[in-house]
């Protein structure tokens, strides 16, 4: 076996199964409403970007939730519509309603003030070196961004309230606007991922949250190619650096293959759905590759079946390289002793 770190997610993101060691775990969305810390130093800030943009503030919501729970990782706190907003389209985030962006539909609205990006994203990249010294030794530090069909559903419906098919209408019915779009957004995605892992970065993290969305030949155009280059760019300059890509889960025949084609992007970890067959990701695992997942965050929300569900998990993929973690974000009305039993139950389980 190779060298082992100190560093539980950065083994197990190696592709080892470590036995004499707990399944790393931390949960996305760990940093928020849940927590009543978050919600004081959030109205500190005043806005949600002021907060993402404010690097002591970001980190200190970054390591609350590791001060309460001894998280294995810990995900810088910003947010992936940081982009757009750095490449100067206007975004603003409303309380109960959620972001909203002054939405692109002609070529010429294609924000790409790409000069300024790396200046514009600083305060991130100042986050993570406060973390990099504040973090325990043991605690993996995570950067992340989210993959250009997502953030382009933003950029171009967040009004509305099927952003999801009018974005996708528009993206097929204008190719130099669809070209334009994603050749800024996988240069300025790739350029904050590389500006991260100089800052501390030790992991990063792909959101391709709406992929779920796109039919199969849809899907390989506009998520796993961009993707794809994206890893490309980054692995050029970072070769070591371990990424996990992350897509929400979709009803559908075909969804654990959908998920395995993610791996074809060059990641080294697939973020996995709840309510799928482990043992068909399990036995499509090749060599060096790990799984990220897959408590639903319903479960961990209502508390119900809580130590059985985590159990059955960690049963499940007890043999292979597994990072525990939920299927999506923690939900805010989730009760911190959840949380608590979560993490003891991971730790304990032998
Ligand atoms: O702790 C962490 O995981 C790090 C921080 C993080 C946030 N957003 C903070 C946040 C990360 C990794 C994200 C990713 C993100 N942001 C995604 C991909 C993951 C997913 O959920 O599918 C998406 C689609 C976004 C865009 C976004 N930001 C939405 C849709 C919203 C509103 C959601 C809501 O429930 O209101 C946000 C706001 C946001 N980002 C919050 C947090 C903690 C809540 C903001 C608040 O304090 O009011």
């Amino acid at each position: 076996m190779a060298n082992l770190s100190s560093k539980l997610m950065l083994n197990t993101l190696k592709g080892q199964c470590v036995k004499n060691s707990h399944t790393p775990v931390w949960l996305m969305r760990q940093a928020g409403r849940y927590l009543p810390e978050y919600h004081k130093t959030r109205n500190q800030a005043g806005s949600f970007l002021n907060l993402c943009y404010n690097p002591k503030l970001a980190s200190e919501v970054t390591l609350q939730p590791i001060r309460r729970f001894d998280f294995d990782a810990s995900i810088v706190f910003s947010d992936i519509l940081v982009i757009p907003d750095a490449l100067g389209q206007k975004v603003d985030f409303i309380e109960g309603v959620g972001p909203v962006l002054e939405n692109i539909s002609n070529i010429n609205e294609i924000p790409e003030n790409f000069d300024v990006l790396t200046e514009k994203l600083n305060p991130v990249y100042e986050t993570l070196d406060i973390l990099k010294t504040e973090l325990p030794k043991t605690t993996t530090l995570i950067g992340f961004a989210g993959a250009p069909w997502t953030i382009a559903t933003y950029m171009i419906a967040s009004n509305t309230n099927d952003k999801l098919s009018i974005s996708l209408q528009k993206l097929k019915s204008d190719n130099e606007f669809s070209d334009k779009l994603f050749n800024v957004l996988i240069k300025s995605i790739s350029l904050h991922l590389i500006n991260q892992v100089k800052a501390g970065a030790e992991v990063l993290q792909i959101f391709d949250s709406w992929a779920g969305f796109l039919n199969d030949k849809d899907y390989i155009k506009y998520s796993v190619g961009p993707i794809t280059e994206i890893i490309n760019n980054v692995k050029k300059v970072y070769p070591d650096t371990p990424i996990i890509v992350f897509k929400r889960g979709e009803d559908g025949n075909e969804k654990e293959e959908k998920f395995i084609k993610l791996f074809n992007t060059g990641a080294d970890c697939i973020s996995i759905n709840d309510n799928i067959n482990s043992q068909y990701i399990i036995d499509n695992l090749k060599d060096g590759q790990s799984i990220q997942g897959n408590l639903n965050s319903d479960i961990l929300k209502s508390g119900k079946n809580l130590k059985y569900e985590i159990i059955k998990i960690l049963d499940d993929f007890k043999n292979v390289a597994h990072i525990f973690n939920l299927a999506h974000g923690i939900d805010k009305e989730t009760p911190i002793e959840n949380v608590e039993l979560l993490v003891k139950t991971i730790k304990e389980y032998k």
